[in-house]
């Protein structure tokens, strides 16, 4: 089969097409061909990850060292990116009960990758479900690993109808679903995002957005029960400018020091910072499914691209231009 091979890290030239063995699932696994793959934030990370320092690096020492010594220090162990996908089941492990040959799926396959290929074996108790009818596969695959990180996100803190939301990074990989869940829990929400995601944040359904680039979020006389921060790169004390009474400032992305806010706050003042950690089950890719066909999760597709221009696609989300998804597609 063919794949989307890792020979080294570094620039997006380093994604070579090159013809592997296809993977035969064991008895508890799904052969899924893949149909569509999307380039996230993951992808470029790990591709990236040579360069990438522990200041770089958006979450504590610990979890940089543990990337390191999985995905590897010097040159790539994990070969093969791709953490989401959407396509079929060619073939089903003889212990295989959830699922048969012919279904159409989507799912997330986590630090584990390896979507961007033309098969991929998944436990059928994995984060893999059936695939909404009412999305294409480039739509379904663009929606996992976004959708349950932020479904997890949002259940820890209980967003309650009327409530307001800034959600600061509402244009990539997580914002998106945050932004689409509060608004399904009832809230009012302002995104934050860069020049070109404004109209794709709105669309979304956000009821304000802020162009981070020309206005300072936590200068307005606005304020919001939630502060949702993805990439964890505003100041507690700028933020609590704007923060309500009771307020929270959840950090998604966290380092020592947001740690150590967590600590302080949960003992001082009525403003608190959170950091917390997505658990994600298979249970949560089944209720994203639902919302998708009850048309409460959407996605947007900016561009495709064949699998053998998976570095041209690289390209274009690293130099920012890209509105929404975009996706390797392999059929
Ligand atoms: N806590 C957990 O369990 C957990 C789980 C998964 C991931 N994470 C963390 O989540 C992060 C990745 O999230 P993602 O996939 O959504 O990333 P992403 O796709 O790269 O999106 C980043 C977002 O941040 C915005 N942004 C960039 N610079 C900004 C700035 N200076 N001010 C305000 N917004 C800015 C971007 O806006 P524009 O593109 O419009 O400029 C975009 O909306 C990583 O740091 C990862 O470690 C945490």
């Amino acid at each position: 089969m063919k794949a989307v091979i890792l020979t080294k890290y570094g620039p997006p030239e380093v994604l070579q097409v090159a013809e592997i063995g296809k993977p035969i699932p064991k008895d508890n696994e799904i052969l899924i061909k893949i149909y569509a793959t999307p380039v996230n934030f993951a992808d470029l990370l790990i591709r990236n990850f040579k360069s990438i320092t522990p200041r770089k690096f958006n979450m504590p020492f610990i979890f940089w060292l543990f990337g390191k010594l999985y995905f590897g220090f010097n040159k790539p162990r994990v070969k093969i990116l791709g953490s989401e996908f959407a396509g079929e089941i060619e073939t089903v492990g003889k212990n295989v009960k959830g699922f048969k040959i012919g279904d159409q799926v989507f799912g997330y396959c986590g630090p584990g990758m390896g979507a961007y290929s033309e098969y991929l074996c998944m436990k059928e108790n994995g984060i893999v479900s059936v695939k909404p009818v009412n999305m294409s596969h480039a739509e379904a695959s663009a929606v996992p690993y976004g959708a349950i990180m932020a479904l997890n996100l949002i259940r820890k803190i209980n967003i309650q109808p009327q409530q307001k939301v800034l959600v600061i990074g509402a244009s990539g990989g997580i914002g998106p679903a945050v932004v689409q869940l509060a608004k399904y829990y009832g809230a009012q929400v302002t995104g934050v995002c860069g020049t070109p995601r404004l109209e794709f944040v709105k669309f979304l359904g956000a009821d304000r957005v802020i162009d981070y680039t020309k206005e300072d979020y936590t200068n307005s006389c606005e304020t919001y029960d939630f502060i949702i921060d993805i990439l964890g790169k505003s100041s507690f004390t700028a933020c609590k400018k704007v923060l309500a009474n009771k307020g929270r400032c959840l950090f998604v992305s966290f380092k020592m020091k947001q740690i150590f806010l967590m600590l302080w706050t949960s003992m001082i003042g009525s403003k608190k910072a959170i950091c917390v950690l997505s658990n994600e089950k298979p249970e949560d890719l089944r209720f994203i499914k639902e919302l998708i066909e009850l048309e409460k999760i959407k996605t947007v597709i900016d561009k495709c691209y064949p699998l053998n221009q998976a570095a041209e696609a690289h390209c274009y989300v690293e130099k920012g231009y890209k509105k929404g998804n975009v996706v390797i597609t392999v059929k």
